[in-house]
């Protein structure tokens, strides 16, 4: 049974075009559902529609509240009847409620070495931290923003002279890497949220899967 996967995305889109080429060139099991954002002008529904899969905008400011607005947006995906659902580049925080109603179905690409760096900047923190090492996580959604378990992560070198905006540039492509192998794990039937763990093979894993230079996942 293919997985069937719906993104959200607010933005550039590069991560939803990664899983896109990945099916496109056989090395993803996945049908997509549907592209979902909170803005109508993302680009990331122009790639969407260009990939033949349906894609939805709702915007927040017809919507009372975040709930309200959460409620219809989760409503509108429920609809294509995703198995996951990954958020990439989605830049709202979810309510509470439709990410407690969808336990261990969702999954988030931050860019840090989570826990380190939640929540927004994280290419400047990284920088004002002085650390020598920044990366990528992809996570389980969670009502704690950026606090769910953590399936798999990559690594890269901070350099001198590096800026926030040349760490984004030489991670992105890492990202790409670290989704589409990760969404790979869940069309493999490979992966579950177990409590507060994740479950590879059916055994909790002791450490984040790390995201070889060949792009295979290591760790387990
Ligand atoms: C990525 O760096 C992702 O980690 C972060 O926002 C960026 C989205 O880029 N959440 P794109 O829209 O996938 O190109």
């Amino acid at each position: 049974m293919t997985l069937r996967v719906a993104v959200l995305a607010s933005g550039r889109g590069s991560n939803l075009q990664a899983l896109i080429d990945a099916r496109a060139r056989g090395v993803l099991d996945v049908e997509f559902a549907g592209v979902f954002s909170d803005r109508a002008t993302a680009h990331a529904l122009d790639r969407a529609r260009e990939a033949g899969i349906p894609a939805m905008a709702l915007s927040p400011k017809s919507h009372a509240t975040r709930v309200a607005f959460d409620a219809a947006l989760f409503a509108a995906v429920d609809a294509v009847q995703p198995q996951l659902i990954v958020c990439a580049g989605y830049m709202r925080i979810l309510d509470d409620s439709v990410v407690a109603a969808r336990p261990g179905r969702m999954i988030n690409i931050h860019p840090s070495l989570l826990p380190r760096h939640r929540g927004l900047r994280t290419h400047e923190a990284v920088l004002a931290a002085g650390e020598r090492e920044h990366g990528a996580s992809v996570h389980f959604v969670t009502p704690e923003l950026d606090g769910g378990p953590v399936l798999a992560q990559v690594r890269m070198d901070v350099r001198d002279g590096d800026t926030p905006a040349t760490l984004a540039q030489r991670l992105l492509p890492l990202e790409h890497a670290l989704l589409v192998a990760s969404v790979a794990l869940f069309a493999q039937g490979r992966v579950a949220l177990a409590g507060n763990n994740v479950a590879l093979d059916g055994r909790a894993l002791a450490a984040p899967l790390a995201l070889t230079a060949g792009g295979a996942l290591d760790g387990h």
